[in-house]
């Protein structure tokens, strides 16, 4: 396939913004649509810029906050905070001027427990939005219909005292889930979905995309063993129900009417098989899902090497694969794969590997220039979750926090009191100083964007493992019409060597990028040599 012929989104680098904490424009501590705006130069169109393609905006809908913005109570139109639709329009406008794409993270699953639907429905038993949410009789005084879980904590139904029935929430209480069998409810949904398309965005990040349906019958999951009480279930009966593959379908077939429209998938399950499955054929359902394994790898070659194979087999033939290293939801790459190690070094490897492997690369905000996993603390939390818990490590906020754009005053990220405090590392690392320093984490990642983007091999090519390689060496081949890229990764903190003469094609190798030592030189492919923490890429 031709670059030219492969959709934008196979071939992009997409970044996704977590809008309270990017850049806020109007001083209330708060980051907004028009902070966006104002720092579009870092993203795209301008020579200093990262150039990514396109942009994932966490939920920027109208939210009581009881989960930072997942619990939407209007799909149709913006927070207050971040701005107004016209600051949207503006927005989409300016990324599209820049030739941006913008996705939306749309919130199917469930709605705020303020959603004027929800207090509809929860206001009688003859109300006609009643049966939009999943309303059940408990199975005996005081129980709940059965023994599901919250992902987030305690039994996944609420009693309601008024009409006295219990309501489902597969996350927090103030997060009901919408009766995906209600015919009007999925119309409702679908039709914001529309409304979001006719104003021009270019697809959405689809939340929590297999939690949809639950079993008609409320059967219970089977039990197993975990950590804590959700993990304990086998969650068979409460997620990935066949029914969610007729309502993407159905999604697929609204976006197809918009040229270029994807969706990516939130496909929450550690089981890999179960997120591919969301693609269907590979033209049906999901244009790409998100495959949680590289979330819970340690700094290994081998277990890379391992999700990355897996996560190959199971791709359907026309479909896609998509990579991710951080997100909102757990610490940051360069905190967690850096332990007991030289954590930058290996964030640049991961970057590498992140911008150089087969399917599209996600980004997350600040990943860019290393922001750590932040310690923010307890009087200062807003995670529902980390508030919970604390003092497990378990919530969020420690990958939410403000940008970090300059060493002046909260970062640069506003003139205010940041909603979460900035990190304290933003004095040494931010935007504005990696700008400088051509060594920089930063200007990394700008050059492996720009040398992925005038390399249709490391776009589109074919992906497979090298041999040759010594322990510890995550080694592997893209190529497209008989052009060849090798990317040699070093787990190691030690030297090491890999032998590139099983590799198709003659003659000498020429180094594209390295993340240590020089590069533009010819090397001999019987002996090639990794320096410790070491990133390679090589073309012949
Ligand atoms: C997944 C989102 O990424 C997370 O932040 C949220 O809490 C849950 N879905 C519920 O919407
Ligand atoms: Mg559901």
């Amino acid at each position: 396939m031709g670059t030219e012929e492969a959709p934008w989104w196979k071939r992009g680098v997409f970044y996704q913004i977590y809008v309270r904490s990017f850049a806020d424009s109007d001083g209330d501590g708060i980051g907004d649509l028009r902070g966006i705006i104002e720092h579009l130069d870092h993203l795209a169109g301008s020579p200093q810029s990262l150039g990514v393609d396109a942009l994932w905006l966490t939920p920027i809908f109208p939210s009581p906050l009881a989960d930072c913005g997942y619990d939407v109570s209007d799909h149709t139109s913006v927070d207050p905070a971040y701005g107004g639709l016209d600051d949207f329009d503006a927005l989409l406008d300016e990324c599209h001027r820049r030739g941006l794409k913008v996705i939306l993270d749309m919130v199917l699953n469930h709605t705020s427990c303020e959603h004027p639907w929800f207090l509809e429905s929860r206001s009688s038993r003859d109300n006609p939005k009643r049966d939009w949410y999943v309303w059940r009789d408990g199975r005996a005084p005081g129980k709940p219909p059965n023994r599901w879980r919250s992902v987030m904590e305690g039994s996944a139904w609420t009693w309601d005292e008024r009409t006295g029935q219990y309501y489902y929430h597969a996350f927090l209480p103030q997060q009901p889930d919408i009766n995906w069998r209600n015919p009007a409810a999925r119309r409702a949904m679908l039709d914001a979905c529309r409304f979001w398309l006719d104003r021009g965005v270019d697809g959405f990040r689809l939340d929590v995309i297999n939690y949809l349906h639950e079993d008609e019958l409320l059967r219970d999951n089977p039990r197993r063993m975990g950590w804590r009480p959700y993990e304990m279930q086998k969650h068979i009966y409460d997620r990935c129900r066949p029914e969610d593959h007729e309502v993407l379908r159905e999604l697929r077939s609204i976006l197809d009417a918009y040229p270029g429209a994807m969706m990516v998938g939130e496909t929450f399950t550690d089981d890999p098989a179960e997120a591919a499955s969301y693609l269907g054929n590979g033209t049906d359902e999901l244009h790409l899902a998100f495959n949680f394994d590289f979330a819970a790898n340690r700094w290994s070659a081998a277990r890379f090497r391992r999700s990355v194979e897996r996560w190959e087999a199971l791709i359907p033939e026309k479909g896609w694969p998509a990579y991710f290293l951080s997100n909102h939801d757990m610490p940051r790459h360069i905190t967690r794969l850096g332990i007991l190690g030289d954590a930058e070094a290996r964030a640049g490897v991961a970057a590498v590997m992140l911008l150089t492997l087969r399917g599209t690369p996600f980004l997350y905000y600040g990943e860019e220039i290393g922001m750590p996993a932040s310690r923010v603390p307890r009087g200062k939390l807003r995670d529902p979750v980390g508030i919970r818990f604390w003092p497990l490590p378990v919530g969020r906020d420690c990958a939410r926090t403000p940008m970090q754009w300059t060493a002046g005053e909260h970062a640069g990220f506003s003139t205010a009191e940041p909603w979460l405090p900035a990190d304290k590392s933003f004095p040494v690392r931010n935007v504005e100083r990696q700008r400088k320093d051509p060594h920089s984490l930063l200007n990394l990642y700008r050059r492996l964007i720009r040398l992925r983007k005038e390399t249709p091999a490391l776009q589109l090519g074919s992906y497979r493992a090298l041999p040759g390689a010594e322990k510890g060496v995550f080694a592997y081949l893209r190529e497209l019409g008989g052009h060849r890229v090798a990317v040699l990764l070093n787990f190691t903190p030690r030297d090491r060597r890999v032998d590139l003469r099983g590799c198709p094609g003659k003659g000498a190798w020429r180094v594209l990028l390295s993340t240590r030592g020089p590069e533009g030189a010819e090397t001999d492919p019987a002996e090639i040599r990794l320096l410790p923490d070491q990133a390679l890429i090589l073309s012949r």
